[in-house]
């Protein structure tokens, strides 16, 4: 079954084009990965599939359809934003930001009760936070507030899940946690994964697929790709290496900088 279909789309902003006819197609149990240099329209992208922003041109469909149009599919996505920081003062509480991921399951009108709130813990409790349910979100580090993201996007059992950079700013023994638990939902639910990130090599073992958008080109399809030396000089416009460790291949980007 395709969960998510982008047809041919462009996107960018004021008419100028970020991304051009690109096309894939998600279906169960995939695991996608959304690379390239920065700038090149991976948060515009999901942006799109969330239907926060309208294509110049094509057509996104999610779980059969057209995202601009009002259907309820779009609440059975799990979303975790790139990185934003909650302003210090942000008068939330970890354990409310977890709960509003229960509004689109309730309804509106619905307050979380004790199940909920249990439900809840148990999912900060998985990401080593159970501790941190009363610190106002806002006063967490990076990390930390990365996690209470994940946990709120899973709280409403989503039948796909898209995370922009998820790791981004985590420590290692947390990246890895953060990676364990969306490995464990992937290969539990079997729901598709779109994750957006810089380094591929933490989840090179769950990837089907990839989307490798650069400035004025793009590549999609199985994640042979990923290993295209070709494909990815063309993609960051430098050489990339590609090493083999014990049977594993690891992707070597280097820092890049667009000037
Ligand atoms: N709201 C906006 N209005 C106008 N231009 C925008 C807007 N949001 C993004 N852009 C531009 O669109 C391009 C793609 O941005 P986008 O945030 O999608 O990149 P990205 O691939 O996610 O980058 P990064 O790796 O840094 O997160 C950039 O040139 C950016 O400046
Ligand atoms: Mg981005």
């Amino acid at each position: 079954m395709k969960i998510i279909e982008v047809k041919d789309v462009s996107l960018g902003y004021n008419g100028k084009a970020v991304v051009e006819g690109l096309s894939f197609d998600v279906e169960e149990k995939d695991f996608w990965t959304i690379v390239g240099p920065n700038g090149t329209g991976k948060t515009t992208l999901i942006k799109a599939i969330l239907g926060l922003i309208k294509p110049i041109k094509g057509k996104i469909l999610v779980f059969g359809c057209p995202v601009q149009k009002v259907c309820r599919h779009r609440k059975m996505i799990g979303y975790v934003p790139q990185m934003e920081k909650f302003d210090p003062n942000f008068p939330a509480r970890v354990m409310d930001v977890v709960l509003t991921g229960s509004y689109n399951k309730l309804g509106a009108f619905k307050m979380p009760g004790k199940k909920e709130r249990e439900r809840a813990l148990e999912l900060l409790r998985w990401l080593g936070m159970e501790e941190l349910a009363d610190h106002p979100i806002g006063k967490l580090s990076g990390g930390q507030q990365r996690k209470a993201l994940l946990a709120r996007a899973l709280f409403a059992e989503p039948r796909a899940l898209i995370l922009d950079e998820p790791t981004s700013g985590v420590d290692i023994v947390s990246q890895e946690k953060l990676i364990e638990l969306i490995e464990k939902v992937y290969r539990e639910k079997g729901l598709p994964v779109l994750f957006v990130t810089h380094n591929v090599n933490p989840i090179l073992h769950l990837i089907t697929n990839a989307v490798l958008l650069g400035f004025g080109k793009h590549a999609a399809g199985s994640r042979e790709i990923l290993f295209d030396r070709k494909i990815l000089r063309e993609i960051y416009g430098k050489e990339i290496e590609i090493v083999s460790q014990e049977g594993r291949k690891y992707i070597i980007t280097g820092d890049y900088h667009h000037a």
